[in-house]
């Protein structure tokens, strides 16, 4: 099938790569000259794992093409897929205006049938939105030419995203046409595993999905964020609890890490766009305003515990920082701790040694040669001379480090630990101070309540 993709990000990428992968033509159309440039190079703009080498694969077998025309793109593709991002507006509803401007396009340039295809994350009523603008562009013309509307949200996961799309667990569908519902259906079928994963529903009900599925996750997460806070006051070990209750099924192990707050592209955004169109329709929506201010808390968490331990002052102190993305897996920094925690230490008065294994060139971009940040080649060249290292992503070849080489980098054996990935009796042991996530602090020589 003829698959057009407007937006080379995250998702268009992905999406735009894998149809091709089974066998479909597709052209990905992106604003951004330089963006296409780059990936008619062969160069990825952003690092998925996998992603490379699909790409290059499709492109060398003819099925995957780059363009900034979206006047070819239209003219090629049954199926138009909108995927231009939605960023946040002031206030946290999503901005809507790129995906209306893909909509204004599609009709500027088709001339025969096309379903449109809303895979962006787009409050509840912008197919309909999507709809209107390209009817009234199609009026403009005075051309009559058939289209649909659907709304067929994406639930990948940065890090895992080929994967996510080759095998998905549902494929959400949300679409008032039964002809087009029958079309996604057949362009999704060689990604059904064992059984139909598609998903059917109406238009409205589909785009509340995708923010109900984020915001139940976000809201796992900031839940046992806010009973870590509560095990450090009360003496408990919140790896202990979640073990304890991960074993009920009906609550199960997924996504119940505690951390030093959630990030990414999805999570922050999502959670404010779902409360804003709640207040939208006056509804007061409380667990959801909660769930981000434990999530904002929480990206303090790493600062308070340094400034306790260093007694309150930071002036003059040096950091070592493993891990800047939101996660592993990816260079993303999106709504990362780590840039929360960068910030409050250089307000503070105090400099950062960063080393990731992916995300340097991010980190660059972002915070380039600002005083008081060194991006460093390795996880033990941004040790030297530091007072105290933290861990902000659980990347993993920080899960198992030389513990002695970490001590006789650092000017003092502190470890903070956004992700609790080290065992706290054997730091103890190692004369190390330890301080984890809801987990009780440990002291040379003394594993505490844990041993
Ligand atoms: C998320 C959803 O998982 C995906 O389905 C949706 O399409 C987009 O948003 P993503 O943003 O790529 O995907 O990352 P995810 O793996 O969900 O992690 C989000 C954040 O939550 C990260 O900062 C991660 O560290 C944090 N997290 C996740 C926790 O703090 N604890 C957990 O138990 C799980």
């Amino acid at each position: 099938m003829r698959v057009s993709i407007f937006g080379t990000g995250y998702v268009g990428l992905v999406t735009g790569a894998c149809f091709a992968e089974v066998g479909n033509d597709v052209i990905c159309v992106d604003v951004n000259a330089d963006k296409i440039e780059q990936l008619n190079r062969g160069e990825m703009p952003i690092y998925e794992p996998g992603l490379e080498s699909m790409v290059a694969r499709n492109r060398a077998e003819g099925r995957l093409q780059f363009t900034t025309d979206a006047q070819a793109a239209v003219q090629h593709g049954e199926f138009q897929f909108i995927a231009v991002g939605t960023p946040p507006d002031e206030d946290g509803s999503a901005d809507l205006r790129h995906v209306l401007s893909v909509a204004d396009t599609i009709a500027t340039w088709m001339d025969d049938e096309r379903v449109i295809v809303d895979k962006s994350t787009v409050p509840v009523g912008t197919a309909d939105r999507v709809r209107e603008a390209v009817g009234r562009r199609l009026h403009e013309r005075g051309a009559r030419v058939p289209y649909a509307v659907v709304s067929n949200p994406e639930f990948l996961k940065e890090g895992a995203a080929i994967d996510d799309f080759m095998k998905p667990e549902r494929v959400i569908v949300g679409c008032d046409d039964a002809v087009a519902r029958e079309k996604l259906h057949s362009l999704y079928a060689p990604f059904n595993r064992n059984h139909d994963r598609l998903i059917s529903m109406d238009v409205r009900s589909a785009e509340l999905t995708k923010y109900a599925a984020n915001a139940m996750l976000a809201t796992k997460i900031s839940f046992m964020n806010e009973l870590a806070n509560i095990a450090d006051r009360v003496g408990a070990d919140i790896e202990r609890v979640r073990i304890g209750i991960g074993a009920d099924p009906r609550i199960g192990y997924h996504f119940i890490y505690p951390g030093a707050g959630y990030g990414g592209s999805c999570f922050p955004k999502d959670v404010q766009a779902l409360a804003r169109t709640a207040h939208d329709v006056d509804y007061v929506p409380q667990l959801l305003q909660a769930v981000e201010e434990v999530n904002d808390r929480q990206k303090h968490y790493l600062f308070n515990r340094l400034r306790e331990h260093f007694g309150g002052d930071l002036a003059g102190r040096r950091f070592a920082l493993w891990g800047l993305a939101f996660k592993p897996n990816t260079d993303d920094m999106r709504e990362a701790a780590s840039r929360r925690l960068m910030e409050s230490l250089w307000e503070a008065g105090a400099a950062v040694q960063a080393f990731d294994p992916k995300a340097m060139d991010e980190a660059r971009r972002l915070y380039g040669d600002r005083p008081g940040f060194t991006l460093c080649d390795s996880p033990e060249a941004a040790l030297e001379g530091c007072d105290a290292l933290v861990i902000l992503t659980e990347w993993n070849q920080f899960r198992s480090p030389d513990f002695d080489l970490i001590r006789a980098r650092l000017n003092e054996p502190v470890i903070v630990d956004g992700r609790n990935l080290y065992d706290p009796a054997v730091l103890a042991g190692l004369g190390f101070h330890y301080y984890a996530i809801g987990r009780p602090p440990v002291v040379p020589g003394n594993a505490g309540e844990l041993a």
